[in-house]
Formats: C-alpha cells, structure tokens, sequence
C-alpha cells in the first residue's frame, strides 16, 4: 500500500514538508464506510490539488442518539485500501482528544438558521456537530480546497457558511451527487438494503425528477407536487415516504405556502424526500427549479 496513514497533527505536518512547499492541498473529511460517492469526492481533489488528504472520523458532537454513534459501522482497512486503489496520498484518523481536548462538545457558529430547518429540525445540534469537526479538522489541515457531495446539500450549505466565517479559507467544492445505475443515491446506507429494495429505491430520484419535468411544463403547486411525489414512492409498496420538502435553494428557507406555484419563486427551488425502506432512511436531493422567476 502508498498510501500514508497519519493519526497526529505533527504526523501531517511532517508528511506536508514532505512535498514541495505551496503545493495545492485537497481535503476530504469522512466518517469512513466509503463507497464510490466518497471515492468520486477524492478523485475530484486529485484531479484539482497536488496532494490529496481524505480523513476517517466517526464525530461524536454531530449524532442525536448515543446508540447511533456506537453503531456506526467502522472498517478502516477497507477505507484505507480504497483510497489506496485511486491514489489518495494520505488519510487522516485522529482521535477524539486530537480533535475535542476538552472533551466532545459543539462550539455555536452563526449559521443564519440554515441548521434550524429541514433536516436540522428533526436533529437539534446536528449542523453546529459537524460545523464544529470540519472547522478543528481545516483548523489541523489547513487544506486550500475542500470537497464536499452535494447529496448531503443542506450538510454543503452550512459548511460554506462556516468557510465564509473563516475568512473564505478553503474553497469549498460542491462535487455531483454519485448514483447507482438505477438512479439511486449512493449512500453506506445502501448496503443494508434487500435486492428489491434496492431496485424499487429507484423511485426516490424517478420522483425527483418528474418534479423536475412536471414544473418545466406547469405552474403547479407544492401541495399538488408533493401529492403526486408521495403516491409515486409509495406506490411501490415497500418505500414508506417520511418528508418531502421544497426550500429555496441558497437561504433554504421551506417553501411555506403551499398554493403558489412552484416556479413563481425568486430563487432555485430545491426538493429534499427521505422514505424509509425497512427501517433504512434513504435520502436525495434534487434542484426542481433550476432557473428564475417566470415573468407575468
Ligand atoms: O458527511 C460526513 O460524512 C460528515 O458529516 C463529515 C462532513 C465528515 C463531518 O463529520
């Protein structure tokens, strides 16, 4: 194996020095259980940066329940292999006390409400978690850009906001969402799926995108939208829809009224569903507006 695995601060700097100085770094913080969504993330920076750091840290500060944070599934070896098998030069596995010296709590960025909603309602804390370990991780790094997947959109929102109160340092680079052939996100979750699980989760995006079609034809409504949507998913019989939200697409403020067609908006509307299979939340995202306001 090439691949460097680092666990210290001092252990990174030492492997910087070791390139020449300047070089670009690229960034891509992890919790580990990678698929090919995280490996596309990593080919990205390696096709933009010169030396290309992945990091593998299951963060306490950003789970609701104590018992999700034990059962996060963790195969480090296997991570590290992948990232091997593509050239990434380095991963980062610190320790708790590396990132939390005084013990796993969240700071409290400002980050203008776009924690509060959508997934961040239904997780108190979720956003300031993962706003605290990315910030203490770019803090230890120092990386020039960081790469982030677009399934995790709101996750991508506040993690820009959180580079801006940092001075603009790193870039922040959204990468495509990674889809399965039959248009299912990728996500580690998907591995805990039956084979026609897999296939009927096919509908989730299917959805996304009639929203998408439907509106570039129709002024229609969210009520009437997320009407159709839902009969959709759930008319495959083993999908159970949990949300399904439309937010604008940069502030995310929700899409409150739900008479006013969706195309009469001032900014990107974009659609957020997560349906359960089993007991496995899946989640997507999807913009449905792409464009401005139509006139008149
Ligand atoms: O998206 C993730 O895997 C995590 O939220 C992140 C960004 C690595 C922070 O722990």
């Amino acid at each position: 194996m090439k691949i460097t695995s680092l666990s210290t601060h001092a252990a990174w700097l030492s492997f910087r020095n070791s390139f020449p100085k300047g070089a670009i770094i690229g960034f891509v913080p992890t919790m580990g259980a990678l698929h090919r969504g995280h490996l596309a993330l990593v080919q990205q920076a390696l096709s933009e940066c010169e030396l290309v750091i992945a990091s593998i840290f299951v963060n306490p500060t950003q789970f609701n329940h104590v018992d999700d944070f034990t059962a996060y599934p963790l195969d480090v070896e296997n991570d590290l292999a992948a990232l091997d098998s593509i050239g990434c030069h380095a991963a980062f596995i610190p320790n708790v006390a590396t990132l939390y010296p005084d013990g796993p709590v969240s700071e409290n960025y400002d980050l203008l409400g776009l924690d509060l909603v959508l997934e961040g309602a239904l997780r108190p804390g979720h956003f300031q978690g993962v706003a605290t370990v990315v910030d203490r991780l770019f803090d230890l790094i120092q990386p020039d850009r960081a790469y982030f997947g677009l399934k995790d959109y709101q996750q991508v929102k506040v993690i820009e906001r959180l580079a801006t109160l940092r001075g603009g340092k790193p870039s922040i680079v959204a990468c495509p969402i990674v889809r399965e052939d039959n248009g299912l996100a990728m996500s580690s979750r998907n591995r805990r799926l039956t084979k026609a699980q897999t296939r009927e989760a096919a509908v989730i995006f299917e959805a996304l995108r009639f929203a998408e079609a439907e509106l570039s034809w129709f002024p229609v409504p969210s009520l009437a939208l997320k009407r159709e949507m839902r009969a959709m998913i759930q008319a495959t019989g083993s999908l159970r829809v949990d949300a399904i939200d439309f937010a604008l697409a940069d502030s995310l403020q929700p899409v409150r009224d739900p008479d006013r067609p969706l195309d009469r908006y001032s900014e990107p509307i974009q659609c957020f569903v997560s349906a359960f299979a089993g007991d496995v939340r899946l989640i997507d995202t999807h913009c449905i507006v792409p464009k401005g306001p139509i006139e008149g």
